[in-house]
This record gives C-alpha cells, sequence and structure tokens, in this order.
C-alpha cells in the first residue's frame, strides 16, 4: 500500500499559505483541504441565523448538526453549506473578521477538527490553516510555518479583494489584519502557533516559485 503523507502549511492571513498549498498540491497530485474555509463557512451560518459571532450558546445551537461539505470538482475545492455551493461568498471581506471570531469558540474547533482529522486520514494531502501542525495533525509528516509582514500581507489581500471588485481601504484592511493575527494568536484553544518542529518560511520578498521550490526541496530531501 502507498504511503500517505500529510504536509501542514500554518501560518496568519494572507501569508500565501493557500496559493502554496494549492500549487504545492497539484504538484504532489495529492489532496488540498482549505480549513479557513469550513470556519468561513462555520461564520456564514451564524451570520444566517442572526447569531453574534462570539456567543457560544447561540454557536452550539447549530454546530453538531452543520451541513458543511468539502467537494472536490475538477480538482479544486468547493465547500457547501446546506446544500449551497458558497465558495465565493465566505470569501466576501466581512466574512472573515465573523471567521477569526467563531474559530476561537472550542466547539466551533472541536467539530472543525474531527472533520479535518477525518479527511486527512484517508488520503495523502496538503492542509493549510493555523493549527495544523500544532494541534489537528501533530505527526504531520511536513509542517511548514509560512509567514510575510504585515504590510506585504495587508497589499496582497487588498490587490486580490480589488481584483474580485470590491472596494476596500488599505488602511481599514491593514488594521483588520492585525486583529485577526491578535484573535488567531490569542484564543485559548487550539491557538495559531509555529509548531515546535516546524520549518519557518517568510515569503514577504520570495515569489510563489521561490517558496514552492523551497518547501520541495524539503519534502524530496
Ligand atoms: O485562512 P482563512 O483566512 O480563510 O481563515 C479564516 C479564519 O479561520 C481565520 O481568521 C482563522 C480561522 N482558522 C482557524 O482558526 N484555524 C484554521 N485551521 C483555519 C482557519
Amino acid at each position: 500500500m502507498e504511503k500517505i503523507i500529510r504536509i501542514a502549511l500554518d501560518g496568519p492571513s494572507g501569508s500565501g499559505k493557500s496559493t502554496i498549498a494549492k500549487k504545492l498540491s497539484s504538484k504532489l497530485n495529492i489532496l488540498y483541504l482549505d480549513t479557513g474555509a469550513m470556519y468561513r463557512a462555520t461564520a456564514l451560518k451564524a451570520i444566517a441565523l442572526g447569531i453574534d459571532t462570539h456567543d457560544e450558546e447561540g454557536v452550539k445551537t447549530f454546530i453538531d448538526d452543520i451541513d458543511l461539505q468539502i467537494k472536490y470538482i475538477d480538482g479544486s475545492q468547493h465547500t457547501y453549506l446546506d446544500g449551497e455551493d458558497v465558495s465565493e461568498r465566505i470569501r466576501e471581506p466581512h466574512v472573515s473578521m465573523a471567521a477569526s471570531n467563531i474559530s476561537s469558540l472550542k466547539v466551533v474547533r472541536l467539530k472543525m477538527v474531527e472533520m479535518q482529522r477525518k479527511i486527512a486520514g484517508q488520503m495523502s494531502c496538503v492542509l493549510d490553516g493555523r493549527d495544523i501542525g500544532s494541534y489537528v495533525l501533530p505527526n504531520a509528516d511536513f509542517k511548514f510555518y509560512i509567514t510575510a509582514s504585515v504590510d506585504v500581507r495587508a497589499d496582497r489581500r487588498y490587490k486580490e479583494l480589488s481584483l474580485k471588485g470590491h472596494k476596500v481601504d488599505f488602511n481599514e484592511l491593514r488594521a483588520e489584519i492585525e486583529q485577526r493575527d491578535y484573535n488567531d494568536k490569542t484564543r485559548e484553544f487550539a491557538p495559531l502557533t509555529k509548531a515546535i518542529d516546524a520549518i519557518e518560511i517568510d515569503t514577504s520578498f520570495m515569489t510563489v516559485d521561490q517558496v514552492i521550490s523551497k518547501v520541495l526541496s524539503y519534502i524530496e530531501r
């Protein structure tokens, strides 16, 4: 039987993890799981129900029965909530902060981690998130911590959202990224952290291809 390999890519918002994870998974011909999409869809559910994303008791009323599914269409991940493909809607700017808030709730994390471990237990995959190497898959074969300066990350997000036609203010976006960093790093349960055995790569002044080469150089070693 072929060996299953699991690669964990963690890091703060806008560090380039998802671009790297997507390319890496296609080069290695393995699955890519964007775990942030799952927290985003959970936030969307709370918003639809009119439940505050900080309200643990409110979130408890739906989290156990959430109809959240990850499907792969032509190799790319689609996120379904209550049977609807919400892959685009979860990228809207207001969902980002809501996802950061809801992801700090332990009930939410336990549910998401259970689903992530189930998917990762079945096949070789690259997972990107905040706690993959430190909590979800502590025995992952490779762990990378992908980071970049706040300015570079805000600039990347600004360009990405502007291209999609969203009107965004750079300074507001930068402040929001700092706030999300703070939320993600200081939450009590499974915060964003570099696993002790993770390799840190600062992508601030690197192209995507340079980062991929670096990551592959460790994997192929
Ligand atoms: O990667 P992203 O920006 O799409 O993630 C959205 C939010 O979800 C992020 O602010 C933190 C949270 N998240 C998390 O707590 N753990 C993960 N494994 C992935 C995302």
